[in-house]
């Protein structure tokens, strides 16, 4: 397996990208509606900061992924099977990054709009409070992971739909 993307084929750094950000947010996704669910303690605390750690780990990694895709060809989807899959699919793979930003800063927006110090790995970051703004940006955090998990709910059907009906193994191109 090669390193680096060619453009018929996912190198190995593309597929470990890909499979770390999914396995995180199999992670994150449900943690985050744990999380509203608890009650204020000390195990909520806990359960708070892993959730900012890897939401903000998922961050980096997202950039980084994104810095690296800028360097390195994306493979080239193959034909048609029906008008506008190709451009379907690219729309889904841009929407999915999107959700994942949006979701991600909207975190951090609204504890730092709630007057929380946020540890952002390698500096703090602290701004003026304003509690309208943090309930603006919770609200954005929600409406993003019900579509990052539409998103992923297409991305994934896809993947079957393309195996059943089409005899087409798409999940050899990102193993
Ligand atoms: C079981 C879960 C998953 C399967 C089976 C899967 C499968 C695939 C496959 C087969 C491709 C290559 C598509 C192609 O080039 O034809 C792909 C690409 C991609 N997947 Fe997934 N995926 C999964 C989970 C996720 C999740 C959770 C995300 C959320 C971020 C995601 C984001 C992406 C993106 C952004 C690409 C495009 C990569 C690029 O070219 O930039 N995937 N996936
Ligand atoms: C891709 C990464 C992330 C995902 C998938 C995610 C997911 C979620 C979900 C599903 C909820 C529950 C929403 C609800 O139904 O009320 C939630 C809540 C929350 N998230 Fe995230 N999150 C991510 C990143 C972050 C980041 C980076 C931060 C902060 C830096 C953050 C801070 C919070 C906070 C403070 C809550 C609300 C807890 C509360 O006050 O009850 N999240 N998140």
């Amino acid at each position: 397996m090669k390193l680096t993307n060619t453009i018929t084929e996912y190198g190995f750094i593309s597929k470990i990208f890909h499979w770390l950000s999914a396995a995180a947010l199999v992670i994150q996704i449900p943690l985050g509606f744990y999380l509203v669910d608890m009650d204020f303690s000390e195990k909520r605390l806990t359960i708070e900061s892993i959730h900012v750690t890897l939401g903000l780990s998922i961050f980096y990694l997202t950039l980084f992924r994104l810095i690296y895709k800028t360097f390195n060809p994306t493979p080239v989807l193959k034909h048609n099977i029906f008008p506008g899959q190709k451009i379907i699919a690219k729309l889904n793979h841009v929407l999915l990054y999107a959700a994942v930003l949006v979701i991600t800063i909207s975190g951090a927006l609204k504890k730092l709009y709630n007057g929380e110090e946020l540890n952002m790995f390698l500096f703090n970051l602290e701004i003026q409070d304003n509690f309208n703004l943090a309930e603006i940006f919770y609200e954005i955090h929600i409406i993003g992971n019900y579509t990052l998990i539409a998103l992923i709910t297409l991305h994934i059907s896809a993947v079957i739909i393309h195996k059943i009906f089409f005899k087409e193994n798409l999940l050899k191109k990102i193993l």
